[in-house]
């Protein structure tokens, strides 16, 4: 073990292993997916169930990844591994996920990139017709899932750009990490600082903001409301995708835990409350200035941010320069979290695969990315980008997460574990935790995997063709028995169980 621990690449410093875990966690779920979530599960009201999932889930959970990969000093396969033989195929479906979601949020970003541009152009070639410009210019966006159009010249370049900026970022490990993150984690808070100052300076910024945090108690007993929460607390804190494992795994072996946590979750909630308040405050400014209902101006999902919000920043003076800013934000709060998820994928196949050189295995998961997100780029590509997202985040990162907790809760023992996180960590935790661990969370993910099963197999999701959903069931199904044959299939031993 002291072998293997002198030999791993280690962050320059504790702080630039926070730096590396809030910019994963703070990311494009932070800046458009929160404020929508907010608003539409009972504004004021849907904190509530976000904090206590929060502390119930988020920060339990996190302690956890910390402290596996710090325990065992390997990346997700080869933490679960060394619990128990068996379980490496769950680090497996963690790295899948990780890969996943990074081939679809690099498009996002190359998205931001083409409207960052755009940016440029006086007047801006949105204002007016802003969900035509996203639909017809930026995604060239089909009539429907089984009409696949062609592939967006733009979008493919500008894909290709996401994915070279994302390689050179992880192609030294953890060492260009630790660079790049110096950056990519404080800028995206100083920009959206500048943008929350101009949001709450304009006119109807306020009745905005209100909208938004309006309390609406009455949805407080929708269950929907509480899956809600649980998944965007997962999505956001970047929790279930071993991720914070591989960052974890860095550490030294006795370095603190707990305090990490709680900062990484101060900090991940504290920006989406910021960017709920610059997304809101600059609605309600074009809700007064086009004189409209706010309702009418909010949209969900990706139209919040690449129609809703643009156009609204364009009724400002200074419209270029405003949205030359937020989508700069937009691109380095998704870096980050992108190139954290390759990190992921990397951190497994380096552990597994001790010989290859680090920048080669990096050319090779970004090149396998770039290409599978190109699905992305066609004219069907958003409606891929739904359904994929959908079944991906609502069964395999819910059943990475329950999984993870049994295995450690029982498995290796949450109060083993716990030990180990008080001997070194100033903050200590108490049995709280283990409970949490042991029954909470697998409890209640149960209970939300159970009924998003029962409300999938009553409804095709957002009713697309059955062959979009099998290919939907496929991408889980899939790696669900490649993890269960890792786990029968006799295999030799890992190179960290040789030595
Ligand atoms: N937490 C990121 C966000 O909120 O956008 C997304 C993410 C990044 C999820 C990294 C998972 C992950 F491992």
């Amino acid at each position: 073990m002291v072998k293997l621990a002198e030999q791993r690449a280690r962050w320059d410093s504790r702080l630039i292993f926070l730096f590396a875990a809030i910019g994963s966690a703070v990311g494009l779920g932070n800046l458009w997916r929160f404020p929508y979530i907010t608003y539409k599960f009972g504004g004021g009201a849907f904190l509530i169930p976000y904090l206590i999932i929060l502390l119930a889930i988020g920060i339990p959970v996190l302690i956890l990844e910390f402290a596996l990969g710090q325990k065992m000093q390997q990346g997700a396969i080869g933490s679960f591994r060394k619990i128990n033989r068996r379980f490496s195929g769950l680090g497996f479906l963690a790295a899948f996920v990780c890969f996943v979601v990074v081939a679809y949020y690099a498009v996002v970003m190359g998205w931001s990139l083409i409207y960052m541009l755009g940016s440029l152009h006086a007047p801006l070639p949105w204002s007016g017709e802003p969900e035509k410009f996203f639909a017809n210019n930026v995604l060239q966006r089909s009539a429907g899932i089984g009409d696949i159009g062609s592939l967006s010249v733009a979008l493919v370049v500008a894909l290709a750009a996401v994915w070279i900026a994302i390689f050179f970022c992880v192609f030294r490990g953890v060492k260009s990490i630790g660079k790049a993150v110096m950056v990519s984690m404080p800028l995206p808070f100083i920009l959206l600082v500048i943008l929350f100052l101009r949001a709450i300076t304009l006119d109807g910024a306020l009745a905005g903001i209100a909208y938004y945090i309006r309390p609406d108690f009455s949805l407080l007993l929708s269950g929907e409301l509480w899956l809600a929460a649980i998944s965007q607390v997962f999505f956001s804190l970047s929790i279930g995708f071993g991720v914070l494992i591989a960052y974890g795994s860095f550490n030294p072996l006795r370095q603190g835990i707990t305090r990490n946590a709680f900062v990484v979750a101060l900090a991940d909630t504290g920006l989406s409350l910021l960017a709920g308040f610059v997304v809101f405050g600059v609605l309600g400014h074009m809700a007064l200035v086009q004189n409209v209902p706010i309702e009418d101006v909010v949209k969900s999902g990706p139209s919040l941010a690449f129609a809703a919000f643009p156009q609204a920043l364009s009724l400002l003076p200074l419209a270029g320069i405003f949205s030359l800013v937020f989508f700069v934000t937009i691109f380095f709060i998704g870096i980050d979290s992108a190139f954290s998820l390759v990190e992921g994928v990397t951190t497994v196949v380096r552990d597994r695969w001790r010989r290859i050189a680090v920048p080669l295995v990096a050319f090779i998961v970004c090149g396998i990315g770039f290409i599978s997100g190109l699905i992305f780029t066609t004219g069907a590509g958003l409606y891929f980008f739904d359904i994929i997202d959908h079944y991906v985040n609502s069964y395999l990162l819910v059943a990475v997460g329950i999984v993870q907790c049994i295995l450690v809760g029982w498995v290796y023992g949450a109060e083993k574990m716990r030990n180990y996180i008080n001997s070194v960590s100033r903050m200590k935790i108490g049995r709280w935790w283990d409970v949490c661990i042991r029954w909470v969370i697998p409890l209640s993910l149960g209970i939300l995997m159970a009924m998003q099963f029962i409300t999938d197999i009553r409804a095709p999701y957002e009713g697309y063709p059955q062959w979009a959903q099998a290919i939907g069931w496929g991408i889980i199904i899939l790696p669900l028995a490649i993890a269960l044959l890792m786990a029968f299939l006799p295999s030799r031993p890992s190179p960290a169980a040789q030595r």
